[in-house]
C-alpha cells in the first residue's frame, strides 16, 4: 500500500488504444494488491459526463475552441475535486484515460489556442496535485484513424488536426522527459502493455520521479 497515491495519466491521438492499455494496467496492479481508480475525461464524475455530452455532440458543431477550452477545464475540475484527489489522499493508483495534455495537444496545437491560456487555466484546475506520470502513446495519424470509431465531434476532424495533435504530444514529451514517457502504439496491445508496465513499475516504485504539469 502506498503512503500517498500516485497519479499515472494515458495520452494519445483517438484511436491508439489508450483505454485498452488503461485496462490492462489496471488489471495488472490490481492483481499486485495496489488499491487503483480508472477514471476518464471528459466524465469521471456526474457534472463531468453531463459535460462530456456537450462536448462530444455532433449538433454543436461550431462550438467555439475558446468554450470547448473552458468546458473541458470545468469538467476537469470536478473530476480532480470530487474523484482524483480524495483517492490519492486515500493512497489509491489513480489512472487517468486522458488528463491536462489532452487540452494542450488538442485545444493549444489542434485548435490553435494559446498555450499560456491553457496552461494558465488549468494551473487552477491542478491545484494541489503534485508529480504525476503521462503514458504517451504515439502511432501516426492515418493508422489511428482506422482504429477509431469517428462518429463523435472531435473524431469528424480531419487528418491535418489529428497530425497538428500528435505533433503537441510529441512537443510535450520533448519539454518535460521525466513526465510523459512516449510509447510506439505499434504491435499487440500485450506488446505495447509490456513497455507501458516497465515505465509503471518504475514510477511506482520510486525508480521514476515523473513531474508536475
Ligand atoms: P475520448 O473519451 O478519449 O474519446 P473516445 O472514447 O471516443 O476514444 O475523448 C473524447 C475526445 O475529447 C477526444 O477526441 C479528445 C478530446 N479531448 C480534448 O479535445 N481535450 C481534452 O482536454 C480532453 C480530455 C479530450
Amino acid at each position: 500500500m502506498l503512503e500517498r497515491g500516485k497519479l499515472i495519466s494515458f495520452e494519445g491521438l483517438d484511436g491508439v488504444g489508450k483505454t485498452t492499455q488503461v485496462r490492462l494496467t489496471a488489471e495488472k496492479l490490481q492483481k499486485r494488491g495496489y488499491p487503483v481508480l480508472v477514471t476518464r475525461e471528459p466524465g469521471g464524475t456526474p457534472l463531468s459526463e453531463a459535460v462530456r455530452q456537450l462536448l462530444l455532440d455532433p449538433a454543436f458543431e461550431g462550438m467555439s475552441p475558446v468554450a470547448e477550452a473552458f468546458l473541458y477545464a470545468g469538467a476537469r475540475a470536478q473530476l480532480v475535486r470530487e474523484a482524483i484527489l480524495p483517492a490519492l489522499a486515500a493512497g489509491k493508483v489513480v489512472l487517468c484515460d486522458r488528463f491536462v495534455d489532452s487540452s494542450i495537444a488538442y485545444q493549444g496545437y489542434g485548435r490553435g489556442l494559446d498555450l499560456q491560456f491553457l496552461r494558465f487555466i488549468n494551473s487552477f484546475v491542478l491545484q494541489g496535485l503534485g508529480r504525476f506520470l503521462t503514458i504517451l502513446l504515439d502511432l501516426e495519424p492515418g493508422l489511428a484513424l482506422q482504429r477509431g470509431s469517428g462518429k463523435d465531434r472531435l473524431e469528424q476532424e480531419g487528418l491535418s488536426f489529428r497530425q497538428r495533435v500528435r505533433e503537441g504530444y510529441l512537443s510535450l514529451a520533448r519539454e518535460a522527459p521525466e513526465r510523459v514517457k512516449l510509447i510506439a502504439a505499434t504491435g499487440s496491445p500485450e506488446e505495447v502493455q509490456e513497455k507501458v508496465w516497465k515505465h509503471v513499475l518504475a514510477f511506482l516504485e520510486g525508480n521514476q520521479p515523473g513531474g508536475c504539469f
